[in-house]
């Protein structure tokens, strides 16, 4: 699914976010594991104040194991509860009950010094497109009792579903823009899919993707594709093109499919686990 952020978009994702936040205890967050600072949003820390936080490196599967792990300590040490998971297949997500427990720890501690019992606690899960929130979603309510919505009495149009007897979780998620105005941000976004990229076409894509492998992963496109890696980026998308017989009318190298193949592969962990950005270059 591409989306084209124009202000409109924006509006309409903002004004969604600011009427579901107000029914919410606690916002989940989902970055993707690969650009965990620049797949979240810009005014996420805004909207969730006051809120309790939960963020959910996901995708987990498709960035390396390393960098998860220092990026659950950099969002720890930020003050977050932080789990990784692959929603896909369903890494990590059992543990997920537990960790919502902990992060409504406080809210339910103040509602019962209140004498507020068995008031559950409301969560939503937010993100920009494509980070996996519906299949997160899903691979929750799987293991979820019935949904709660749509009984005589339960409001139309939200849905809860009940995951136990204390956490009911929204079962439309927030969209959330992304931090679209600065291009490196724009250009990771456009690597993982996540966003149309209107400034480069693929085989420009392509060639970043390249120079960028190309220097934090020496040696895995050679690897996969048999070349050997160029310095000059569109070098390398014509050894990959000649290597995976990318032809145009029979002879020609057809380097617009080698860049459409080679994002396709990096897109799917067909390259492996690769982690674009680190937490050391967040601040
Ligand atoms: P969204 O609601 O945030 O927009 O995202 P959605 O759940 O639609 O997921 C977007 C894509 O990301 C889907 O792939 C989905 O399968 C994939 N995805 C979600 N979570 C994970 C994960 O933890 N690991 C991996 N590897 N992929 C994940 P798609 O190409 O749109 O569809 P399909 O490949 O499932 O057919």
């Amino acid at each position: 699914m591409h989306f084209q952020w124009y202000p409109g978009h924006m509006t309409k994702a903002k004004r969604m976010m600011q009427e579901n936040i107000k029914l919410i205890d606690l916002v989940i967050e989902l970055v993707d594991a690969r650009i965990p600072m620049s797949s979240r949003n810009p005014d996420i820390d805004e909207l969730g104040k006051n809120k309790a936080r939960l963020i959910l490196l996901n995708k987990a599967d498709l960035a390396e194991e390393k960098w998860n792990d220092a990026w659950m300590d950099y969002f720890k040490s930020k003050g977050y509860l932080c789990v990784k998971v692959n929603s896909k297949k369903g890494g990590g997500v059992k543990s997920i009950n537990a960790v919502i427990q902990e992060a409504c720890k406080e809210k339910m501690e103040r509602d019962r010094k209140r004498g507020i019992l068995n008031r559950p606690v409301r969560a939503m899960v937010v993100g920009i497109p494509n980070v996996g929130k519906s299949t997160f979603i899903n691979a929750l309510a799987g293991k979820a009792a019935a949904k709660t919505g749509n009984k005589p009495g339960v409001t139309k149009g939200k849905q809860w579903i009940r995951l136990n007897k204390n956490v009911e979780l929204l079962d439309t998620p927030g969209i959330l823009w992304p931090k679209f105005e600065d291009q490196l941000v724009g250009l990771k976004l456009a690597f993982i899919g996540s966003i149309k990229d209107e400034i480069l076409n693929t085989e420009e894509l392509a060639a970043e993707f390249i120079k960028f492998v190309q220097n934090a992963y020496p040696g895995t496109l050679a690897e996969k594709y048999s070349i050997e890696e160029m310095e000059d980026p569109y070098e390398s998308l014509t050894k990959i093109a000649e290597s995976r017989h990318c032809l145009v009318r029979g002879n020609e190298l057809d380097t617009e499919k080698a860049a459409v193949l080679l994002l396709d592969d990096f897109r799917n962990g067909r390259i492996g686990r690769l982690t674009i950005e680190y937490p050391e270059t967040a601040e």
